[in-house]
């Protein structure tokens, strides 16, 4: 049987969902995104998600289809008529349809819609073994910080990381490792988880600042950093956080076996608070 899914007000069987041709979404990459984990039928860290998404359509002058109260109602309605119990809520806003040109449109009405997506993702194959990774120059836009649908770099390094034989790519930039094509990048060296700060270079990852918070609270040292690929081949660990794989070990960089070769301490402690204190505090 089909999914129901969310389209502008209404839940449809996903056979029967539809939008315009005309969207800005299809024709510009014109939307923003969200990826909300849910674990037990509950929505991890929905609050953060929901602020970056307001974040991210101020950034573009977009208009919020609903509001905060609107969004968790129907995140929670998408989970129910599913019946998910584990897996993820994608959403997408767009600025709508319009005719085709590159000036915003003046009122058009955004589009959002919402799916459920099915998957293990507390008991993952990856994160016990740890993935490998190759490095590839990052060649997207330069406003990463905020969530857009434009994903086509983000694709192309995947099939890269997918001809060399491994599971991920991690970008770098003017030498710095920016972050992985759909999570943040992680170091641990000299008794330090060493991570890039914020900025326009990469994706404010929601995972990656809960993640940080559980691990100054339990006294583990934390930098916030541009960190080389070099330093990444010789530190004694390295992971990647995201909404839908919340902290997973990487094991081998270009080749290189990192540490020991095998998921370390730390990325195990913390994916296991992580995941403790998410499942806790779900909504
Ligand atoms: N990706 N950096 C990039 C480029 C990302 O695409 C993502 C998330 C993250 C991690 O952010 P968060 O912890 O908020 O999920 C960092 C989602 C999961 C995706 O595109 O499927």
């Amino acid at each position: 049987m089909g999914r129901i899914v969310y389209v502008n007000g209404e839940y449809v069987p996903e056979e029967e969902a539809r939008v315009s041709v005309f969207d800005r979404g299809f024709l510009f990459a014109d939307g923003v995104y969200e990826v909300t984990s849910v674990i037990g039928g509950r929505l991890v860290d929905f609050d953060g998600h929901a602020r970056r998404l307001w974040r991210s359509l101020g950034e573009l002058d977009m208009a919020a289809p609903v509001d905060g109260d609107e969004l968790l109602a129907i995140h929670r309605e998408l989970v129910v008529r599913n019946g998910l119990d584990e897996g993820l809520v994608y959403l997408q806003v767009t600025r709508g349809p319009a005719d085709r040109d590159f000036a915003y449109p003046d009122g058009a009405r955004p589009t959002l819609v919402l799916f459920t997506q099915e998957k293990r993702i507390v008991d993952s194959p990856a994160a016990e073994r740890g993935i490998a990774v190759i490095s590839i120059p990052d060649r997207r836009w330069g406003r990463r910080d905020i969530k857009t649908v434009q994903l086509l770099y983000p694709s192309m390094g995947k099939m890269m990381a997918k001809a060399a034989g491994v599971d991920d790519a991690w970008m770098v930039e003017d030498g710095a490792v920016t972050e992985g094509t759909s999570n943040n990048a992680y170091i641990v060296t000299a008794g330090k988880i060493v991570t890039r700060h914020l900025g326009e270079e990469i994706l404010h990852g929601i995972t990656r600042a809960a993640v940080l918070r559980f691990a100054r609270e339990a006294q583990m040292e934390v930098e916030e950093r541009a960190f080389t690929l070099d330093e990444a081949k010789a530190a004694d660990e390295a992971f990647v956080t995201s909404a839908s794989t919340f902290v997973t070990p990487v094991v081998e960089i270009d080749g290189v076996a990192v540490g020991s070769g095998a998921p370390g301490p730390v990325a195990r402690r913390l994916r296991e608070i992580y995941l403790d204190e998410s499942v806790k505090a779900a909504v």
